[in-house]
């Protein structure tokens, strides 16, 4: 059920019965709808300043003439405020009829096949071989996990991709530090850690002799050749990287279906050079070649290095076109941070000049801002790096020491730990627009009082808490007993939680999930102090067990649309 759709409908009947003559009108009213920032002011709001012109008169005049006409059941009265008709809802008939549309499916309540038949590749997470996954890493990996369940939920077909970074001359070095320093059990012992250390040593070293540099070139010169040997510690680096980083995955909760990173399109660029030769568009530069984008505003992007290697450039035109050529997508998006925003910007333009007129319209970068940690920038190279899984054990240990001191006899306390204290720090991640830098502060995250997701999974737990507590009823529920203005609030958001759904993958913006969902589980918690559930009246008790029961299935969507579980207790 869609008020906005009903409300929209409603104005055009209105329109028709009070302006039988008028033409080019708006033909969108749904779009031209307002919510009122105060419910007082009504459900919603219905301008008339854009039909002015149409119908010759002020809007003012126009609001008053349409509130004279039409007279219907479910809403309840219509006021003119200047230009505004503003629609009250009969609400006894809002909470029937919405409650009756949630209960039909709850678990469906938000989704739709607005993406059937489409698909969409998410490529997220992306992390790069022999390094650890840091805090850099937290957003992309959360922000695509939560828009593939969103797209997902809305009926598109979902690729997941971690493009891994696999490639350069960086290996080349590794391994020639760990053929000259390095053993095979330290390495499988200390993980990414020790690799780290190979690779910090052999660029100290290689600024005393400088002929290292040689040698690491030499050694990725021999993994593209397929030597035996080379490739051989270089795939096995490979697995020892994954294997770190597939413990966070697990702890997250987040999968791929494709793993096809750098090294798997350094096998395909042949065909990109080839293309971009016979269209045209390479250019010699000091004997590297590259695209000239200078009829665009931007620097030009550099396809192939004087000694004729492959760059990151490279490969992401081999990506793109290998994407759409696999699985067809109507949509690719690029999880990755806004630095890389010329990058991107660049590629978009050079497969449009390569005559893939898909890319401008459908490959998309998604851009999101960047992670400090209590106040403190991230930086690689100098060795203040928050490491994630070291994140996330803290954050478990921290929910746990909550929980022993909330709730002493809680069954399964490991289990709820590690979903309250990843879901503190998954929440704050998708907390606020993308596109904004974060500072992560335990004390914030973990609050349960405030806005985050410890604060949205009580609420979860105490829904089902109510419920638990429940006697049977049998008599039907009256939906007079939910006419208050806390439970009609609490309605109005869960009718309203669709359209921040689809908004949310419109705008590939997860954090208009977690707004809409936090302030559904902000207006329950309300709806709980200021009215008693379990009443005298059963059937006043049905319809809030009811309405209860509709916010805890719609907060768990909503947890879920956003990559938390939702323990029942806690
Ligand atoms: N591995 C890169 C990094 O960690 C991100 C890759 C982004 N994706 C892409 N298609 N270029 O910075």
């Amino acid at each position: 059920m869609d008020m906005r759709q009903r409300i929209a409908g409603l104005a055009g009947e209105m329109l028709a019965a009070a302006f039988p003559e008028a033409q080019g009108l708006p033909e969108d009213l749904a779009a031209l709808l307002e919510v009122p920032p105060d419910p007082a002011m009504g459900d919603y709001a219905f301008p008339c300043f854009k039909l002015s012109k149409a119908l010759r008169m002020g809007p003012p005049m126009i609001a008053k003439k349409l509130s004279e006409s039409v007279q219907r059941p479910d809403i309840a009265r219509v006021e003119c405020v200047g230009g505004y008709l503003n629609f009250f809802f009969n609400r006894e008939n809002f909470a029937r009829e919405m409650l009756a549309a949630i209960m039909q499916a709850p678990e469906k309540w938000g989704s739709s096949g607005e993406g059937q038949g489409k698909t969409v590749c998410v490529e997220y997470s992306s992390i790069n071989i022999a390094k650890r996954f840091h805090l850099g890493h937290l957003s992309t990996t959360v922000i695509g996990n939560s828009l593939k369940r969103i797209y997902d939920f809305l009926g598109w077909h979902t690729v997941s991709i971690n493009y891994l970074g696999d490639w350069g001359t960086q290996f080349g070095k590794m391994i020639c530090a760990y053929k000259k320093w390095g053993d095979k059990e330290t390495v499988e012992k200390g993980g990414v850690d020790e690799m780290t250390k190979l690779y910090v040593r052999f660029n100290e070293e290689a600024k005393l002799d400088p002929a290292l540099e040689d040698e690491g070139r030499a050694w990725f010169k021999k993994i593209e050749d397929g030597d035996e040997e080379a490739l051989s510690i270089f795939h096995w680096f490979k697995d020892v990287t994954l294997r770190d980083a597939m413990k966070v995955y697990d702890v997250l909760g987040v999968q791929f279906d494709s793993y096809d990173g750098e090294s798997v399109m350094a096998g395909k660029t042949d065909r990109v050079v080839r293309e971009l030769e016979e269209k045209g568009l390479l250019k010699d530069s000091d004997g590297a070649k590259i695209v000239d984008l200078e009829p665009y505003d931007m620097p030009p992007y550099l396809i192939l290095k004087s000694d004729g290697a492959t760059l990151y450039a490279t490969r992401d035109i081999a990506a793109a076109i290998y994407r759409k050529e696999t699985y067809h997508f109507d949509q690719s998006l690029y999880i990755v941070a806004y630095q890389q925003d010329l990058h991107f910007k660049q590629l978009f333009q050079v497969l449009d000049l390569m005559g893939y007129d898909w890319a401008k319209d459908q490959c998309k970068h998604v851009a999101f801002g960047m992670v400090s940690y209590e106040g403190q920038a991230m930086a690689t190279r100098t060795g203040h790096v928050v490491l994630l899984d070291e994140l996330l054990s803290r954050a478990q240990e921290k929910a746990l020491a909550i929980i022993n001191e909330k709730s002493p006899n809680l069954d399964n306390k490991p289990e709820v730990a590690r979903q309250v204290g990843v879901g503190a720090v998954v929440y704050a991640t998708l907390q606020n627009n993308r596109i904004k830098d974060i500072d992560f502060w335990w004390d914030r995250a973990l609050n349960f009082d405030g806005e985050t997701g410890p604060y949205v999974q009580y609420t979860f737990a105490r829904c089902c808490s109510v419920l638990r507590k429940a006697p049977e009823i049998t008599a039907a529920p009256d939906y007079a007993a939910l006419t208050d203005d806390e439970a009609q609030a609490l309605l109005r958001l869960l009718s309203r939680f669709p359209e921040a759904v689809s908004e949310a993958c419109l705008r590939n913006e997860p954090s208009i999930v977690t707004r809409a969902t936090t302030e559904i589980a902000k207006a329950y918690n309300k709806y709980y102090y200021e009215h008693r559930i379990l009443d005298d009246d059963p059937a006043a008790t049905a319809a809030r067990l009811q309405l209860t029961d509709a916010a805890r299935q719609v907060i768990k969507t909503g947890l879920y649309l956003i990559g938390l579980d939702a323990p029942e207790r806690m």
